[in-house]
């Protein structure tokens, strides 16, 4: 039974989604890795669709930084195909993409060299003068981690990084991963905060920029009847599931250095945990709700040592199998990646947040590549009834399943009398849409998260304390898992759902995974 919004308008459906109350100030914005794959697919389809739907300065201008030739004109034709293709809306406005790609330049050059800065100042003081962006700047590293270190110094060498509270503003978003451990993440931190000061730090995880993710705080602090359910008196256990249909596509280098638990866990999942299991933030601003946040990853008992790992985590690796009909290889037949890799494409783990709220309801998480559909999931399992009314197993427990992507929305599954004499209980399903509730598309989570950069918004992301805080838990576990005696993953085959060991996890715990 869909929900129908209760206004008689809808909303513009290009709008709808991001406020247009406070269009940024002018800025330029520096995207290095300006070739990569992120601002061919991301960035700049997000920008465009933010020039299409007025949230974008008028002085706006950007400026794509890497090693390929390009003159501006070809980067600017480049990127209109890129547009043609990647664009949520469709088709390209042309008048707009005209009036967005006067503002598009491109510096072609080695990080390493300082002739690239030198060519990149001019570029910018041009732009300040033919766009007016007013010496705003925000530097995008859509670039892999490596490059942090010569980036930042690059930068702080050339002048290009102010000091906050300053008339003009600068500020860096760091795309993920942030840091391969714990005492990476730590000596990233120092060096980024040895330049600038976290004010101007933008750790990115593209998770928080999803609708449905930022729904779980108007979902659970927006409404009365959810928050006292919402703890160890009602809740018997979380699943949180980040299933995806695609392998590692042509990521083998990057995926055998990261694996599912940097590629996914660290970030994505934690994420979806840290919103599920908080308690509701002071006020509504990027510090208390990322004080809550922290918190959360705080309580949670870390996973060390190979005992504690046993009996908690299970990895895998996917081998040869179908996904939707059609053949595809095994993980350690994908290109780049090693013949003997132990590098998991699979995890499920079961953590415990030790907090008042929270003792006892355990947390189960799952992600994994070439699994049997792209789905991501917060299930809430509420406790069994007390007492058999209507027979022994006839009524299960009820569940409220936020949808995170795909068909996002959220639903409650509870038990009712199938219609005839008997009092027979079966579950049914009360479904909040997004499609059909607000008939409009979402933004892209990029498009949100450059806007709120671009603003200097930075609740939707990751702190210093925060990110550093979710290593600390990952990184037990990696200590253990890479240990040169550690056992490898448990294969599965592609297009099942994981090994199956991960559904002897739960099974010890009288439990099961959902199949969604
Ligand atoms: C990225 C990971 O951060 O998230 C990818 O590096 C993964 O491996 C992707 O496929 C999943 O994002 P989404 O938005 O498709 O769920």
């Amino acid at each position: 039974m869909p929900y129908a919004p209760e206004h008689d308008e809808l909303p513009n459906p290009l709008r709808v989604g991001l406020r247009a109350d406070s269009v940024p100030e002018p800025c330029a914005l520096v995207v290095f890795g300006a070739s990569g794959d992120l601002a061919h697919r991301k960035l700049i389809p997000a920008l465009y669709n933010l020039a299409l739907t007025a949230h974008l300065p008028a002085a706006l201008g950007v400026v794509g930084v890497s090693k390929s030739e390009y003159t501006h004109e070809q980067y600017q034709e480049d990127m209109r195909e890129a547009v043609g293709q990647f664009s949520r809306t469709k088709p390209v406005d042309e008048d707009v993409w005209r009036d967005f790609a006067g503002g598009l330049r491109y510096v072609p050059g080695a990080f390493d060299d300082d002739s690239t800065f030198q060519r990149l100042a001019g570029t910018l003081e041009e732009l300040d003068r033919a766009r007016a962006t007013r010496g705003n700047r925000l530097f995008y590293f859509a670039t892999p981690p490596s490059t942090f270190p010569v980036l930042l110094r690059q930068l702080q060498k050339h002048r290009m990084i102010r000091p906050p509270g300053e008339a003009r503003f600068t500020r860096v978003v760091i795309e993920k991963p942030f840091g391969r451990d714990l005492a990476s993440a730590r000596a990233l931190n120092r060096m980024v905060l040895e330049v600038m000061d976290e004010r101007q730090i933008f750790r990115i995880d593209h998770y928080l920029g999803k609708e449905t993710v930022q729904n779980l705080l108007v979902f659970r602090f927006g409404n009365t009847i959810f928050e006292p359910i919402w703890n160890r008196n009602y809740i018997d256990h979380v699943q949180i599931t980040a299933a995806e249909e695609l392998g590692i596509e042509s990521r083998g280098r990057y995926y055998e250095e990261a694996g599912i638990l940097r590629d996914m866990i660290q970030n994505h999942v934690l994420q979806l945990v840290s919103l599920t299991a908080m308690e509701a933030p002071a006020a509504f601003d990027a510090d208390a709700v990322r004080d809550e946040k922290v918190k959360v990853l705080r309580t949670i008992s870390p996973l060390e040592g190979p005992e504690a790992v046993a009996q908690r985590v299970v990895l895998g690796q996917y081998t040869a199998g179908q996904i939707a009909g059609n053949d595809v290889p095994g993980y350690r037949e994908e290109k780049d990646v090693a013949k003997g890799s132990r590098t998991p494409t699979f995890a499920a783990i079961k953590l415990n947040v030790d907090s008042w709220r929270w003792d006892g309801v355990p947390f189960y998480l799952r992600s994994g590549k070439r699994l049997p559909k792209r789905l991501t999931e917060i299930a809430i399992q509420f406790r069994k009834l007390p007492h058999a009314l209507f027979g022994e197993g006839a009524a299960a427990p009820n569940t409220l399943i936020v949808r995170v992507q795909p068909e996002e929305g959220i639903a409650l599954r509870f038990s009712a009398k199938v219609p005839g004499e008997r009092y027979r209980p079966r579950t049914v399903s009360m479904d909040f849409r997004y499609g059909t509730a607000f008939a409009a598309a979402s933004p892209e989570a990029y498009e949100r998260l450059l806007l709120d950069a671009l603003r200097g918004d930075q609740t939707l992301f990751t702190r210093k304390d925060e990110v550093e805080a979710a290593w600390k838990l990952v990184d037990g576990i990696l200590q253990t898992i890479e240990a040169p005696d550690a056992p490898p993953p448990f294969p599965y085959e592609a297009g099942s759902w994981g090994p199956r060991e991960s559904d002897e996890l739960l099974g010890r715990d009288g439990r099961a995974w959902r199949r969604p």
